[in-house]
């Protein structure tokens, strides 16, 4: 079958057509030399043999952008560790896609970022575990890190790359958000992206290392409000607060098959980075079918898309088609079943349970227990 063909899929005459999606999140590798507690990848990491070769993810771009989406996000793991990058990267531009690198930086000469820079690239977001050195290696299990992270920043930069930092924040970061976004402005970031730890995957196994105290979480909030104002013009702050604490649960992914989808190393097609964690789900893979067909048909995106899946008290709630019932990742993880309310949510049987998880893990006494990615060795080193 032709690409073309593959990717005419116009939704069946009963479904209500979804808007196509706008971001791709795409997955080149699990491979990555940071072991970080949070990791959002699967507990089975996928190896190196099962990744989608260079002319399959040259097809699923085409077919990404004949679909609409806009913006192309290459992921992992660490997507560097892919030697077909620059080539990835050269069809995209082609395509018209615009390209974001999601990078951990420690592992990218600057040779290799100019390489990456002329193949295309349009903006690199940098991660940081912490704002202190000790902080970003001892949560990265990778000595060093700290340092190649900011050598890293100052190449892109002096390649005239916008840049954003990221960092997941959680029990051992949090009082660092103030110096973060220092460092954001120290070496020339145009954005800063602070989003709590997400329990479920590996994370989950983490959670009473994770866990930040409430108090923690209150006066952060209050200094990122104070820095958004100070700063207003100069940086641009997303913060995502933490579920545990809140009132109210984000609206995980824009809400599921509205807006993006993920493409997994060896090519399944996911509503969000999590919902493999979610049983009984059918995830169709680009091997087989055009990424149109998959975005209006595959049974794992029409699952909890739209709101005619919820249950009460969703279905009736002013908020449906705001939050769009929370996450469905979450709801798993702690009231066992997908299709439930997220317990983040107040209106929730389970509300004040999660809150009582939260208030007593944050004060638990626990080692991390790293990924272990690390013996994958640098990145591209084969596995
Ligand atoms: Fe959101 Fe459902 Fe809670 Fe309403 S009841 S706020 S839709 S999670
Ligand atoms: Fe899967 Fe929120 S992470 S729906």
């Amino acid at each position: 079958m032709t690409a073309a063909a593959r990717n005419t899929a116009p939704p069946g005459p009963a479904a209500e057509a979804p808007a196509p999606p706008l971001g791709l999140l795409a997955e080149l590798t699990h491979r990555c030399p940071l072991q970080c507690p949070y990791c959002s990848n699967p507990i089975a990491l996928e190896r190196r043999s099962a990744e989608l070769d260079t002319a399959t993810w040259q097809r699923v771009l085409s077919e990404a952008a004949a679909l609409g989406v806009l913006q192309l996000h290459l992921s992992g793991g660490e997507p560097t560790a892919r030697p077909d990058l620059p080539e990835i990267l050269r069809h995209a531009a082609a395509e018209g896609l615009y390209s974001n690198l999601i990078t951990a930086g420690v592992g990218v000469t600057p040779g290799r970022l100019e390489e990456l820079a002329a193949a295309g690239l349009d903006h690199v977001q940098l991660s940081f575990q912490g704002a202190l050195p000790d902080t970003t290696d001892r949560v990265s299990g990778l000595p060093g890190a700290h340092g190649r992270k900011r050598a890293f920043a100052a190449e892109v930069r002096r390649l005239g790359l916008p840049l954003t930092l990221n960092a997941v924040i959680h029990r051992a970061n949090i009082e660092e958000i103030p110096a973060l976004l220092e460092l954001a402005l120290e070496l020339g970031a145009g954005r800063v992206e602070i989003a709590h730890a997400q329990y479920y995957g590996w994370a989950l196994r983490n959670r009473a290392a994770l866990m930040p105290r409430r108090e923690q979480v209150l006066e952060a909030a209050r200094r990122v409000e104070e820095a958004r104002v100070r700063l207003k013009g100069r940086l641009v702050i997303d913060a995502v607060v933490p579920d545990y604490f809140a009132r109210r649960p984000k609206a995980c992914m824009n809400g599921w098959g509205r807006q993006s989808l993920n493409v997994t190393p060896s090519g399944r097609v996911l509503p969000c980075h999590a919902a493999e964690t979610i049983p009984g789900l059918e995830f169709w893979n680009v091997r087989d079918r055009g990424l149109a067909e998959i975005w209006y048909r595959s049974p794992a995106f029409q699952a909890f898309r739209g709101t005619a899946w919820m249950p009460e008290p969703c279905r009736s709630c002013e908020r449906r088609e705001i939050d769009w019932g929370g996450c469905r990742c979450q709801a798993l993880a702690i009231a066992g079943d997908a299709a439930a309310t997220d317990p983040a949510c107040e209106k929730s049987p389970l509300h004040s349970r999660l809150l009582e998880l939260a208030e007593s893990e944050s004060r638990a006494e626990q080692d991390y227990r790293y990924r272990g990615y690390a013996a994958a060795g640098p990145p591209g080193a084969p596995r």
